[in-house]
């Protein structure tokens, strides 16, 4: 078992329905704690860098203007394997086909317009949560 720090963020489409609140519930019921947390709207560029493992994919440039479409929540999550714990409770990438009871499972019916990001790995969250914050933006408790 291992305290590891994961990045997360509530994609344009879950700000613009009104989730923002409903997914931090989940988050924190869940046991894990919020180190850092911004709202802002993505450039290009970071979209790019976030993103940047799906470059040249069919649905990359697609994806890119959904995430700048609109503002996003980031937020770096910490606590026991926070990485594969977020990455559950978020459910797979298809809102279809996401179980119930998951973020994406209970308020998304799309493959792009899914919500809610969550690192896959925690080298992925390493890189990621850099992207958008900086050290003096992280808390400790
Ligand atoms: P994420 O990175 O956002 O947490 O999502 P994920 O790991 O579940 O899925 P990933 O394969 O990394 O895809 C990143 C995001 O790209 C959009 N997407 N669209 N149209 C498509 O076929 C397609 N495939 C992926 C989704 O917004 C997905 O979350
Ligand atoms: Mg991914």
């Amino acid at each position: 078992m291992a305290i590891q720090r994961t990045y997360v963020m509530i994609k344009p489409d879950g700000v613009k329905r009104g989730l923002i609140g409903e997914i931090i519930r989940r988050i924190e019921n869940k046991g894990l704690r919020i180190v850092a947390l911004k709202m802002l709207r993505l450039s290009r560029e970071k979209a790019e860098e976030l993103y940047s493992v799906h470059r040249g994919k069919p649905f990359f440039e697609s994806l890119i203007e959904f995430v700048t479409s609109g503002p996003v929540v980031a937020m770096i999550v910490e606590g026991e394997e926070a990485v594969n714990v977020m990455r559950t409770l978020i459910g797979p990438t298809d809102g279809r086909k996401a179980p119930p009871g998951t973020i994406r499972g209970d308020f998304a019916l799309s493959v792009q317009e899914n919500i809610i990001h969550a690192a896959d790995s925690v080298k992925s969250a390493e890189r990621e949560m850099w992207i958008v914050f900086s050290k003096e933006e992280v808390v400790s408790y």
